[in-house]
């Protein structure tokens, strides 16, 4: 039932690119010496079946946000959480949508004007900078974005000065073991890859959910003074695990209640 559906999402997805003139289009194209997401595809990343396996009202809750929060959605492409993050953090709370594609912003603004999301201030970010103010976040969130950025140790480092205190950053991304809508399998991040990024740029794991059938959810806070021992240990860990999806134990061990609590 679900292989059947799986390929009727692919099949619908196939006749709408080549109805759309996109069929040898690559997915990733060349912007200022970076490789981004092709916006002429940018339609794809608000089309309804997407919901189907983005399940986006759960991937919301997962951040945890309260009314009031200050959320920043980096690399918002054209506006697919928007709404969402909008709402979940209410009247007195802000929405940060980043992209570093001109295209994309002027979605955004079109998305935030015409749904008269008054807590959502659009930003034109540089790819190498966040391009946040300081100490401005509850949550950072990269939804399929993460693995666009092309030098990713420093650009984790500048997340520290933006985040509140007990802010975190939340990275959802496509597992590289299973097959399905998103990038090719190649052009994935192994979630071990990405808590080992996060532990160098200072950070460490606070949880990992797996409610997504094709994705990971990591959960990242700034790590409290490292002993040299604990990094060495979190490093070595996650680099054994690099190659398969499993999060790393070392990480899971350093876990906080608060943040496990389901
Ligand atoms: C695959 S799209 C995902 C868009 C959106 N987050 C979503 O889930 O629908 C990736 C987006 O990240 C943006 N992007 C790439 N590198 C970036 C960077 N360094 N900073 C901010 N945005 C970036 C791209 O322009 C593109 O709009």
């Amino acid at each position: 039932m679900m292989r059947r559906m799986t390929f009727g999402i692919r099949m619908l997805g196939g006749l709408l690119a080549a109805s759309l003139g996109l069929g040898c289009a690559p997915l990733m194209v060349e912007t200022e010496g970076h490789q981004v997401f092709n916006p002429d595809y940018r339609g794809f990343l608000t089309w309804a079946p997407r919901d189907w396996w983005q399940e986006p009202d759960a991937v919301v809750r997962a951040l945890g946000l309260q009314d009031g929060d200050v959320v920043a959605d980096v690399g918002a492409g054209n506006g697919y959480f928007v709404e969402r993050l909008s709402s979940a953090v209410g009247p007195d709370g802000r929405v940060y949508a980043t992209d570093v594609q001109a295209v994309m912003v002027r979605d955004l603004e079109v998305r935030v004007q015409e749904s008269a999301l008054a807590n959502v201030e659009v930003v034109h970010s540089g790819f190498a900078d966040p391009t946040l103010p300081q100490d401005c976040c509850d949550v950072v969130f990269f939804a399929n974005v993460y693995k666009e950025i092309s030098d990713r140790v420093p650009y984790v480092e500048r997340l520290r000065p933006v985040l509140r205190s007990d802010g975190r950053v939340v990275v959802l991304g496509f597992r590289s073991d299973v097959h399905g809508p998103g990038p090719p399998s190649g052009a994935r991040l192994a979630a071990a890859q990405v808590v080992d990024e996060f532990a160098r740029a200072g950070f460490r794991l606070l949880r990992r959910d797996d409610f997504l059938s094709r994705q990971y959810l990591l959960v990242f806070g700034v790590a409290d003074i490292p002993t040299p021992e604990s990094q060495s240990d979190a490093l070595s860990s996650a680099r054994q695990n690099s190659a398969g999806e499993s999060v790393p134990t070392a990480l899971r061990a350093a876990s906080t209640p608060e943040v496990n609590a389901p």
